[in-house]
């Protein structure tokens, strides 16, 4: 079996309103993507890895990931940079169509998170492996979470109304990388692209394709170090998480 790891990167990052696309901001002094790329590198797992590239920065993205480092023999990872489309699955499906279709188990990771532990990448990996067609990675919900819906305004706050609380324990937050057998992977992302118009919201990760189309996914343990950093805010807490880990 070999792996294939798609690394999304062509988002813009508007909520993240750096001068840069999201995937070029430094984390202590290094690019997120990098950051990313070298984690699932150091996995030892990943045999191949397609980076998602804003089109006007392919190039650079590029040559940010010229030598890839795979473990300390000095064996290194190829990658290959491809511009991502208009929306991450979008992104995903330009991925998944310019790799080496000999790959079986592909991982989908989030160049937004750049500090992904590589033991999490190969805990992902190990579980498609050993026969599961969709793995993600979750964490336990700290939050007490309620269902609510909308109730007018009071002096002119809009207000919702508590449909009811959810049992968090129940509830996973799920990061990536996420995984799967190439042709669960395949599948769901024709499937979906074929609705995406017809059922109202998108799928926001790629195990919601999968489930759409009738799979079954599997969630193995997460770790908060694959946060994803989506405000301002988040990069500080990554910029703490790497202070914590000197
Ligand atoms: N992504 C992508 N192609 C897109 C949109 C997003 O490859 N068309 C990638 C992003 O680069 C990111 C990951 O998908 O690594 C998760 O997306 P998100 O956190 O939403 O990043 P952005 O879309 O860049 O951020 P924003 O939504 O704030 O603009
Ligand atoms: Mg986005």
């Amino acid at each position: 079996m070999t792996t294939l790891a798609i690394l999304t990167s062509a988002g813009s990052g508007v909520r993240l309103g750096a001068a840069v696309p999201k995937a070029l901001v430094l984390l202590d002094g290094v690019p997120l993507v990098v950051r990313a790329a070298r984690g699932l590198a150091a996995s030892g797992v990943v045999d191949e890895i397609v980076v998602t590239a804003p089109a006007d920065h392919a190039e650079h993205v590029r040559g940010l990931l010229d030598h890839l480092e795979r473990d300390d023999a000095g064996t290194t990872v190829p990658v290959v940079v491809v511009p991502g489309g208009v929306t991450r699955q979008a992104s995903v499906a330009a991925g998944l169509a310019a790799a080496d279709p000999a790959h079986d188990v592909v991982l989908v990771h989030d160049a937004a998170r750049p500090l992904t532990p590589p033991d999490l990448v190969r805990r992902v990996a190990d579980a498609v492996r050993a026969g599961h067609g969709a793995v993600v990675p979750g964490v336990p919900v700290t939050d007490t979470v309620k269902q609510v819906r909308p109730a007018g305004e009071a002096a002119s706050v809009p207000v919702q109304e508590v449909v009811g609380t959810v049992d968090r324990s129940v509830l996973r937050a799920v990061q990536t990388p996420q995984g799967f057998a190439r042709d669960v992977l395949e599948r769901a992302h024709a499937a979906g692209a074929a609705t995406a118009h017809a059922e109202g919201a998108a799928a926001t990760d790629d195990a919601g394709l999968v489930e759409r189309d009738g799979g079954r996914v599997v969630v193995v343990e997460g770790d908060e170090h694959a946060m994803k950093i989506t405000t301002p805010r988040d990069l500080r807490v990554a910029e703490l998480l790497l202070t914590e880990d000197r």
